[in-house]
Order: C-alpha cells, then sequence, then structure tokens
C-alpha cells in the first residue's frame, strides 16, 4: 500500500541520459511530504535496532534520505562526495554505472572502527556506485556495514546484488 503509493509518485524518462536508460527520476518522491514520510518511516523500521551511528549518503541523490534517515536514527552523516568536493584528505575509488564511468571519494577521518554503518543510496542499477562506496567504507573496519536504496532495478539488473560482499546486508524499498 505504502510501497505503491511510492511507485506511483515515481516518474519514469525513457531515453534519458542516454538511448536505453529507463531514468527513475526520484525528485517527483522528493516533493511529496507524503513520500518522504513513508520512506523515513520504513528506514526507521529496518535499522532501528540496528546501533548505527553514521549514516553515509552518496552523492547527491542519496544525500536526500540519508539526512532523513540519520535524524529519526540518532546517527551521523558521512558525505561520500565526487571528486574535488570535500576540502580535506580524502581517499577515492573509480567505478562503472549505468551510464558511464565515475570517482567518489570519502574525508580520510569520517569513520573509526567503533562505527555501525548504513550506506544510503536512492538507486541500485549494476551496483558500481555503492560496491565503490562500500570497498571505500570497508579500509576504515567498521563493525558492521548495511546498505539500503529505495529502488532496486531487480528485472533490469538480476545480479546486481551478488557484487556486495556476503556480510553486507542490502536492502531496497521497492
Ligand atoms: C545514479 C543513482 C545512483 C547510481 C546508480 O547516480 O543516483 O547513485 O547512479 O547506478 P549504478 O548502480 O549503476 O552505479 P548518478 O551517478 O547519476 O548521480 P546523482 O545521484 O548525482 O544524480
Ligand atoms: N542510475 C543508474 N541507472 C539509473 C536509472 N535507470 N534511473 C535513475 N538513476 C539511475
Ligand atoms: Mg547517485
Amino acid at each position: 500500500m505504502n510501497n505503491q503509493f511510492l511507485l506511483n509518485n515515481l516518474r519514469c524518462i525513457p531515453d534519458w541520459p542516454i538511448k536505453g536508460v529507463n531514468f527513475r527520476d526520484v525528485t517527483t518522491l522528493f516533493k511529496s511530504a507524503e513520500c518522504i514520510r513513508i520512506i523515513t518511516d520504513e528506514l526507521y523500521d529496518l535499522y532501528k535496532d540496528k546501533g548505527i551511528t553514521k549514516i553515509v549518503g552518496i552523492e547527491s541523490r542519496g544525500f536526500v534520505m540519508s539526512s532523513a534517515a540519520a535524524i529519526r536514527l540518532g546517527a551521523g552523516i558521512v558525505l561520500c562526495r565526487k571528486p574535488g568536493k570535500l576540502p580535506c584528505e580524502t581517499i577515492q575509488m573509480s567505478y562503472a554505472k549505468e551510464y558511464g564511468i565515475d570517482t567518489i571519494e570519502i574525508h580520510k577521518d569520517s569513520i573509526t572502527e567503533d562505527d555501525v554503518i548504513l550506506l544510503h543510496d536512492d538507486l541500485l542499477a549494476t551496483g558500481g556506485t555503492m560496491k565503490a562506496a562500500c570497498d571505500l567504507v570497508r579500509k576504515f573496519h567498521p563493525k558492521k556495514v548495511y546498505c539500503n536504496f529505495i529502488i532496486e532495478l531487480q528485472s533490469e539488473f538480476p545480479n546486481a546484488r551478488d557484487i556486495f560482499d556476503d556480510d553486507i546486508e542490502v536492502t531496497s524499498l521497492l
């Protein structure tokens, strides 16, 4: 019921940004107060008992719900950014995604071994972006790593979850 409401509010744009990509436009979820409430509640229910200390939000669409979830879960937020945006020392990783290649980076002092990390992004397609973010986060040896997406394109990328190590618990809302 809630998920159907989210799906009804999700806009799809064929052949954008390149031919053959059916682009899921989450801006139509983010402009709806009711969608924000549903997503925040679902994230809270999924992770309230996990002891999450920091949410790693992935630039840029991953930032939005990371922030709402962090407030509800009482966690901090770490920004995983596209290159050249973070001012202090970083570690970087390059990766392939559905429509091109990219790099993300994270501050070297952002995570400790005591942290329980929830990585969040809006969408899982090939998994390239989240795999790179997981690999970066694991360099800090946190206690545990969870991954969440609002949307998982399971029918288009049925093997995307296989890219993640077995001890990383992956969830998606849609
Ligand atoms: C999109 C989306 C995910 C990623 C998913 O981000 O927001 O982060 O691609 O693709 P993948 O699973 O194939 O890696 P994009 O890089 O387009 O940037 P944005 O979030 O800044 O819009
Ligand atoms: N990122 C990668 N593939 C995507 C898609 N099909 N829609 C929206 N964001 C994406
Ligand atoms: Mg993104």
